[in-house]
């Protein structure tokens, strides 16, 4: 009689590959999760495939960075070549990747920035000319689907455009529609290296404050083309991914975010909880919320723990 269920095929596992590591790194802030050398893309691929996990999605972490991000467009970068490697290995491997400037730019905004008279700002158009080239990168190494995070205005339609005039119609766009400006990414930070140097990210990031504001970010993205949205962060959102939920007919994701891995870890470590059982619980509440998909650093386990 259960109402929800919860399998490995819903669960997307994030992946940090770095270009300059020759062994996994472990990240201090997250138990369990490493940055990895792209030399170790294929065997994790197998892994993900063999255990039945809805797919990857993929972060890099660059050799060097720039004010521009210009390795976001690298095809030489860790992203397309991790890419390569795992569909070599496994051609049935859903890969998406994570579509931002922030882990390629020295300040580590999601955005260019432009000096003005009141001082410097995110130019959100300049900003969205990387982001297609980044994502016409991806597709052009075997990407299935590109996901932008960045939350420029404009993005999705951007990317869109870049795609189709390349001849990529069929690289789908899974937009982060719905992100807001968490603490609940520090631990993220860490593994992508990429917290800003200055200022934060409320310039383009929303007000935990604000729901209805999600329903007009998802129509936006909506209109513009995506064809799959997302809300991130997870836990804490719950009531904005049921009201996204109701709102569109389109797949609907959720980011079950590193602080909020980070906080079951440590409480399990702790002693506090029981693991296995409070992780497959928040997984459940998220499909019991509206979410088709889940992006969560547990997939692994997760996927062992329900038998795959
Ligand atoms: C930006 C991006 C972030 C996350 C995913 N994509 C960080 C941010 O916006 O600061 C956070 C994911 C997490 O916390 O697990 N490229």
């Amino acid at each position: 009689m259960s109402e929800t269920s919860l399998a490995p095929d819903d669960l997307i596992l994030p992946l940090f590959f770095s270009a300059t590591k020759d062994e996994p790194h472990p990240v201090a802030t997250m138990p369990g999760v490493s940055q990895l050398p792209v030399s170790h893309a294929a065997r994790v691929g197998r892994e993900v495939t063999e255990l039945g996990l809805g797919g990857v999605i993929l972060f890099g972490l660059p050799a060097t960075k720039d004010s521009h991000g210009s390795g976001a467009c690298d095809p030489e970068g860790p992203v397309p070549r991790a890419i390569a490697a795992m569909k070599e290995a496994s051609p049935d491997l859903l890969v998406i990747t994570d579509v931002c400037v922030d882990e390629y730019t020295d300040h580590g905004h999601c955005g260019i920035l432009r000096k003005t008279s009141h001082g410097v700002e995110v130019d959100n158009d300049a900003t969205l000319d990387v982001l297609a080239e980044s994502a016409l990168c991806h597709a052009r190494a075997g990407a299935d689907i590109v996901a932008p995070s960045d939350m420029m205005d404009g993005r999705v339609a951007a990317i869109r455009d870049a795609l189709d005039d390349e001849g990529y119609e069929g690289t789908a766009i899974l937009s982060y529609s719905v992100k807001y400006a968490s603490s609940f990414y520090g631990p993220f930070r860490d593994a992508a290296d990429c917290a800003p140097k200055c200022g934060d990210r409320a310039g383009y990031q929303m007000d935990p404050a604000n729901g209805r504001e999600a329903l007009r970010e998802a129509r936006l993205d909506e209109e513009e083309g995506a064809d799959m949205l997302m809300v991130k962060p997870g836990l804490p959102y719950l009531d904005v991914v049921a009201r996204v939920r109701q709102a569109t007919t389109l797949p609907l994701g959720v980011y079950n975010v590193s602080g909020e891995y980070a906080m079951l870890k440590a409480a399990a470590a702790a002693g506090m909880l029981d693991e296995r059982r409070a992780v497959l619980e928040a997984l459940t509440s998220f499909r019991r919320a509206g979410a088709d998909f889940i992006l969560t650093y547990h997939a692994l386990d997760a996927a062992r723990w329900l038998g795959a």
